[in-house]
């Protein structure tokens, strides 16, 4: 038998569990190995080997990080005061870190993800997906991808970033979907494009996607992030797990991403990424009008060196409420729950535990924060309040 932990003693617990309305007070939750066996009303609670009384401080569900590169080298700080002193942001800086990336060795790379998934897990994100993209030629890109799925719980193959090196698109492009995306495949479950004015056109993103799906890999778009564009509807058209951005939507594609979900569909998650959107100066993402016309959504860091250089959720939780408008409930959900359906990690997989949610069968991914209540992330921005954290059943912050 696996060892039983009797997580007690808790304040609040965010659930996200539609059995008893995703949230339960004075309740309690067994874990068993890197699962959660046993949640419910504290005076019911079962034995277990060990007991952690965790003094009324509010429990959630670990973070879903949907959203990183977190495969780089290279500081991109000093184009980020630039752009803090008014110059606007292109994506021509991506060549910048492409340059330090292949210039880096393995273990330089791998020391610096390392480091970033430890910073991540210490603010509370217990899951995460990491997209290649800083490497753009087939052996760099194949090892971006290698070294992603060493930590990664997703990882997402964005060959198409940018054309490298001055190279004819087309060129790139048969490469990004013959060779490069065969060389990638063993370590990657999705596809990604970055469907942007000055990165691909829509047949261009379009090519790369369907090359990506008939290669049995799921498809996401970075879509509509620096105006408005074809993004969220190729997403839709495709059947994307999850289009991300969205800084620049109108009510039609606000109502077809809630549409995508009709009747019990598996629809395209609506990404949000308010931490970009601050670090690029770009109008945040309508996440209010999203949520209210039904759209799912989810918050992520976009963990980057260029347009976001963030690991915390908490911050992208604080802002989603004080900024964007969502509810404490709303925007904990979009982080956690939200996250998983973006990775189509919310229901058990191949063996696999899903995510996201406290609830029997389920990962053992906790978040203990430091705070009677989830409001406290909003209601004390800035704070650390992370002060405990399970992993698949592991305790690994505390
Ligand atoms: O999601 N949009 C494209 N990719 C990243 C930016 C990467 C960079 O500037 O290095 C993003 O914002």
């Amino acid at each position: 038998m696996p060892r039983s932990t009797l997580v007690t003693g808790i304040g609040e617990l965010i659930t996200n569990d539609e059995h008893h309305g995703g949230r339960l007070q004075d309740a309690a939750v067994v874990l068993e190995g890197e699962r959660i066996a046993w949640v419910g009303a504290a005076a019911a609670a079962p034995s277990a080997d060990e007991r952690v009384d965790v003094a009324g401080r509010a429990v959630l569900p670990g973070w879903v990080d949907a959203h990183t590169h977190l495969v780089f080298a290279g500081d991109r700080s000093a184009e980020f005061e630039a752009r803090m002193a008014g110059e606007a942001y292109a994506a021509g800086g991506i060549a910048t870190t492409v340059a330090a990336t292949r210039a880096a060795s393995d273990a330089t790379l791998q020391a610096s993800l390392d480091g970033l998934v430890d910073e991540a897990l210490h603010g509370g994100t217990t899951a995460f997906e990491t997209k290649t993209g800083y490497g753009l030629t087939v052996a760099d890109e194949a090892r971006s991808a290698r070294i992603a799925a060493t930590r990664a719980d997703a990882v997402t193959f964005l060959g198409a970033h940018l054309v490298p090196d001055g190279r004819d698109q087309a060129a790139y492009l048969d490469e990004v979907t013959g060779p490069m995306l065969a060389a990638v495949l063993p370590h990657v479950d999705a596809i990604d494009v970055f469907c942007e004015r000055g990165a691909f056109d829509e047949a261009a993103s379009r090519r790369v996607l369907e090359a990506g799906r008939a290669a049995g890999l799921a498809v996401r778009v970075h879509g509509n992030q620096l105006g408005p564009g074809p993004g969220v509807r190729l997403a839709l058209e495709l059947g994307a797990r999850s289009v991300d951005h969205v800084g620049f939507v109108d009510d039609d594609e606000i109502a077809g991403l809630a549409a995508s979900w009709a009747d019990g569909a598996r629809g395209t998650v609506a990404t949000l990424l308010p931490a970009c959107d601050l670090s690029t100066r770009m109008p945040l993402a309508p996440a209010r009008a999203l949520v209210d016309a039904g759209a799912v959504v989810a918050i992520a860091t976009n963990a980057n060196p260029g347009t976001s250089s963030t690991t915390s959720m908490a911050f992208c939780v604080a802002t989603a409420v004080l900024q964007q408008h969502l509810t404490v409930a709303e925007a904990v959900r979009a982080a956690t729950l939200g996250g998983a359906i973006a990775l189509g990690r919310d229901e058990p997989r191949a063996g696999a535990p899903d995510l996201g949610r406290i609830r029997a069968g389920a990962r053992a991914d906790l978040h203990v924060l430091d705070a009677p209540s989830a409001a406290h992330l909003a209601y004390r921005p800035g704070v650390p309040l992370t002060h405990a954290v399970w992993r698949a059943g592991e305790r690994v912050v505390w």
